[in-house]
């Protein structure tokens, strides 16, 4: 069942069959009427750089290129950039909007509080990988659909692990600023950049992302490890030349280089605390394009003061967008950027178009496709449970 408060059929349907797990679900109104529906975007905001490039579809100005057909529809289509504080744009909308679309970019982040104001709600949808935004509990409870575009970014994502990598490893990013400062100083940069050949590097997480970066790893002749709720099958693992390792605390001093690949969930959160940095290898490199909240904040600043961790590099934060003040922005050894890896122009085409699939399900009281499901009929997807 897609929804329960999708279209007066399902409602009918989900209300006999599903297996109701909390008890307020009864509670919400199942959403009869098939009519026009409130649904609101949240996307960061793009200015001068929105019109310069047609499939530029991820920011406010373009809202996914979904707006005429939406309003086509006699759909009402609220997009917006504000999102955070008590007067912001996106609370004004909470009680009557149907849908919620947001992206991880620029999450919008939906408490139990705003989920408990928002009477209509039905179904948040998000354009890319990653639900962490959402109180996923809140919104089991409340009855809602939390659904992503699965696979749309893991490309993008691996992709940009990968050089991330290389950053750290060749320690480029000094060498880049030694350029534009006007210096010139080979042996600031020599003393202690590598080649990637020969090295260790272990995946905390071997989903899809993570196999991918494993399988754009094997050409660099690598000892390739990885740690997953899961073990892959034998023929896969053969393939991209992987070990399992099923305890990640034994996992983690054999690597001289960690990318982290699983989702922000009760399990993950604050899972690179002091007492786990300090078990890795001095010197270690880690890639976090996963989430913010995977790591401990001041342990991450500590252990890259001290030169323990020798390079720190991700797109991820927490919260975002960063404020100017966070640590991470000022610690020396890292490579950071905004919220950027799995925003590529070709991810956005393939969010864009999923993102509006499931809202054409939605409509017409279908299901989605089963692996975007992160709630689901009361239910977390098993990876956030
Ligand atoms: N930076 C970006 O732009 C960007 C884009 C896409 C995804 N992401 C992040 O990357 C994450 C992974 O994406 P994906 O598409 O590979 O997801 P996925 O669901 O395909 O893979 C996640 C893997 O993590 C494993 N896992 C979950 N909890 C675990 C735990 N406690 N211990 C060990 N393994 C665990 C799962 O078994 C699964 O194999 C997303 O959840 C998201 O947070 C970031």
């Amino acid at each position: 069942m897609a929804m329960r408060r999708a279209a007066s059929v399902i409602g009918a349907r989900a209300l006999s069959s599903t297996r109701v797990s909390c008890p307020s679900l009864l509670s919400r109104d199942l959403h009869a009427s098939p009519g026009s529906k409130k649904i609101v975007g949240v996307f960061y905001k793009a200015n001068e750089y929105a019109a310069m490039n047609p499939n530029f579809l991820g920011c406010a100005e373009n809202a996914l290129g979904i707006r005429e057909w939406l309003e086509s529809q006699g759909h009402q289509y609220i997009v917006t950039d504000d999102k955070d504080g008590p007067d912001c744009e996106l609370d004004k909308h909470i009680p009557d909007l149907h849908v919620l679309i947001s992206t991880p970019f620029h999450p919008a982040y939906v408490t139990a509080e705003r989920i408990k104001r928002a009477k209509n709600l039905q179904l948040l949808l998000t354009a890319g990988i990653g639900s962490d935004h959402v109180d996923l509990k809140a919104a089991a409870e409340a009855g809602l659909t939390v659904a992503e575009v699965t696979g749309s970014n893991t490309v993008s994502v691996a992709e940009d692990e990968l050089m991330r990598i290389l950053i750290l490893v060749r320690n480029f990013v000094p060498g880049h600023h030694q350029v534009i400062n006007g210096e010139w100083n080979v042996a600031a940069i020599a003393h202690r950049a590598y080649d990637l050949e020969g090295k260790t590097v272990g995946t905390v997480g071997a989903g899809r992302i993570g196999r991918l970066l494993l399988q754009r790893l094997k050409p660099f002749n690598c000892n390739l490890l990885y740690h997953d709720r899961l073990k892959m099958d034998p023929e896969l693992e053969k393939e991209i030349g992987a070990k399992f390792e099923e305890d990640v605390d034994k996992m983690l001093p054999k690597c001289d280089i960690v990318v982290i690949n699983m989702p922000l969930t009760e399990k993950t959160k604050g899972m690179f605390n002091k007492e786990r940095i300090a078990k890795l290898k001095k010197g270690v490199l880690i890639v976090n394009n996963a989430r913010g909240a995977i790591m401990d904040t001041q342990a991450i600043v500590d252990a890259c003061s001290s030169g323990h961790i020798a390079g720190y590099s991700g797109d991820v934060w927490n919260p975002q967008p960063a404020p100017k003040d966070h640590p991470w922005r000022y610690m020396p050894n890292q490579a950071m950027t905004p919220h950027t890896s799995g925003t590529t122009i070709d991810a956005q085409l393939r969010y864009a178009a999923g993102t509006k699939d499931m809202l054409e399900r939605y409509f017409k009281g279908e299901e989605f496709p089963a692996q975007n499901y992160i709630v689901n009929e009361g239910q977390l997807a098993s990876q956030y449970r």
